[in-house]
C-alpha cells in the first residue's frame, strides 16, 4: 500500500518511522514546507507530487490547522484516495463536507489519532456500537492540562510556572490556548459525539471552560474535600439533543478518572450490555499518535468497512442541575445562585444547570469554574 504523507513534524515523523519497518506499507512521498526539510529523497514541496500520483493509495495528513489541510484532503478524496488524519481541529470544523465527498468518491476517512492519541478510542467505540448504542462518554482528553493539574495536585504548585515547564518540555505549545482554554478537548468531544452518537454538535454550542485561571488554592480546596481537579470532556445522548461540555471537574479520589495522572488520557464509555468501560494510555506523542495513524492505514489495507455517518447537526442542551465551584473578582454579581462561601471570591453554587450558569457568567472573562462531583 503506497502512502503520501502531508507534514513531517512530530506525528508525521512517527508515521514514516513505523511504516519504514512495515512489510506492506510504503511511504512514497512526504510533503514538507521548508528547504531544510528536504533531507529524504521522498520529500517534496509540491503537493501535486502526492495528490496527482496515481500509485498513491492513501493520503495521510499530519500538518495541523484548517487550511490548506482541508483543501488537500478534499483533492485527495476527489482523486479517489483514502485519507487518514490526526488533525482534530480541521476534522471537527469540516467533517460534513469531507464525509459527503468521501461517500461520493467511495473512499474512506479514518481519524483514530484525532482523539486520545494512541488510545484505540474510536476503534473501541466502533466495536461497542456493533452491539450497544453508546449512551455517554466522559474523559481526560488532553495530556498537557492533565500533566499540569497532576503536578499542581501532587506538589502543591501554582499554574503559571508549571505551564512554562510544560512548554520547555515540549508538552505545551508556545501558544498554549487550545490546550488550556479547552478548545482541543472541544474538538475531541465533537468528534467523539460524531462516532458515538452519529451526530455532529455545533461547536459553538459546547460550553468550554479551561484551566487558564486555576490557582493552587482551588486544588487545595478540592483536596480538603477528598477530591482532585481534572479537565473533563463529556457527551451524553438525549432524545433529540445531546449534553456536551468541556470543563474542570472536582472528582472524588476514588473515581477512575481522578487516578489518571500526568500526560495520560482516560476515556470512559457507558452502554447497555458492556456497561462502563475505561480506555487509557498515551494521549499524545510522536510514536503513540503515529501508532493510531498506522492502525488506520492497516484498516484501509484490510478493507475494513467504512461507514458514512449521516451527520445531522444536533442541539447541545446542558440542563442537568449540578453544583459548581466559582471563583471570581465579581462574585457578588451572582448572589442569587450562590450557596456556600469558601472565601471572599469563592463560593459553591446552589444546584443550577450549566446552560443557566453560562448565561450568568458569560461576560466574566477571568472566572474559574469547576463542576463538583456529587
Ligand atoms: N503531537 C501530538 O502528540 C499529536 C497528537 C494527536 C494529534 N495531533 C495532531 O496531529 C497534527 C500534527 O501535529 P504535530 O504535533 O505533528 O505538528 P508539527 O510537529 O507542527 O508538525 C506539522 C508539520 O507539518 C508542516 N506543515 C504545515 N503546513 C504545511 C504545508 N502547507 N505544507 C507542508 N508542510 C506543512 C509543519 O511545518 P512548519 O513547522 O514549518 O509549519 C510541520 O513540520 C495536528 O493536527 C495535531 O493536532 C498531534
Amino acid at each position: 500500500m503506497k502512502i503520501g504523507l502531508l507534514g513531517h513534524g512530530v506525528v508525521g515523523k512517527g508515521v514514516s518511522r513505523i511504516c519504514d519497518v512495515s512489510k506492506t506499507l510504503q511511504v512514497k512521498r512526504i510533503l514538507v514546507k521548508d528547504d531544510w526539510e528536504l533531507t529524504d529523497p521522498r520529500c517534496t514541496q509540491n503537493v501535486q507530487d502526492i495528490l496527482g500520483d496515481p500509485e498513491i493509495d492513501v493520503v495521510v495528513e499530519c500538518m495541523g490547522g484548517i487550511e490548506p489541510a482541508r483543501t488537500f484532503l478534499m483533492k485527495a478524496i476527489q482523486n479517489h484516495k483514502h485519507v487518514v488524519t490526526s488533525n482534530k481541529k480541521m476534522l471537527a470544523n469540516c467533517c460534513e463536507d469531507l464525509f459527503a465527498e468521501a461517500e461520493k468518491n467511495n473512499v474512506s476517512i479514518h481519524y483514530e489519532a484525532t482523539c486520545g492519541g494512541g488510545i484505540p478510542w474510536m476503534a473501541s467505540l466502533e466495536r461497542i456500537l456493533r452491539i450497544d448504542p453508546v449512551d455517554s462518554f466522559r474523559g481526560i482528553f488532553n495530556g498537557t492540562t492533565n500533566y499540569i493539574l497532576s503536578r499542581m495536585d501532587l506538589e502543591s504548585l501554582e499554574f503559571e510556572p508549571l505551564l512554562k515547564e510544560a512548554q520547555q518540555l515540549g508538552y505545551a505549545e508556545q501558544n498554549p490556548s487550545d490546550d488550556i482554554d479547552g478548545m482541543d478537548v472541544k474538538y475531541k468531544v465533537a468528534l467523539s459525539c460524531m462516532k458515538a452518537f452519529g451526530v455532529i454538535p455545533v461547536l459553538d454550542e459546547i460550553p468550554t471552560y479551561g484551566i487558564r485561571y486555576i490557582q493552587k488554592k482551588d486544588l487545595d480546596y478540592a483536596k480538603s474535600k477528598g477530591m482532585t481537579c481534572k479537565l473533563i470532556g463529556t457527551g451524553i445522548k438525549k432524545e433529540g439533543s445531546i449534553e456536551a461540555s468541556v470543563l474542570p471537574v472536582f472528582l472524588k479520589k476514588e473515581d477512575v478518572l481522578a487516578n489518571t495522572s500526568m500526560n495520560f488520557n482516560a476515556i470512559e464509555s457507558d452502554s447497555a450490555t458492556l456497561g462502563k468501560a475505561v480506555f487509557t494510555g498515551q494521549g499524545a506523542g510522536s510514536l503513540p499518535t503515529a501508532h493510531a495513524v498506522v492502525q488506520d492505514i492497516y484498516d484501509i489495507e484490510n478493507k475494513e468497512a467504512m461507514e458514512y455517518p449521516s451527520l445531522q447537526e444536533v442541539t447541545v442542551i446542558n440542563s442537568a442541575e449540578k453544583i459548581f465551584y466559582l471563583r471570581s473578582k465579581q462574585i457578588t454579581d451572582y448572589a442569587d445562585i450562590l450557596d456556600q462561601q469558601i472565601d471572599a471570591e469563592t463560593y459553591l453554587t446552589k444546584k443550577i444547570s450549566l446552560d443557566d450558569l453560562q448565561k450568568k457568567i458569560q461576560e466574566d472573562k477571568e472566572i474559574f469554574i469547576a463542576e463538583v462531583q456529587e
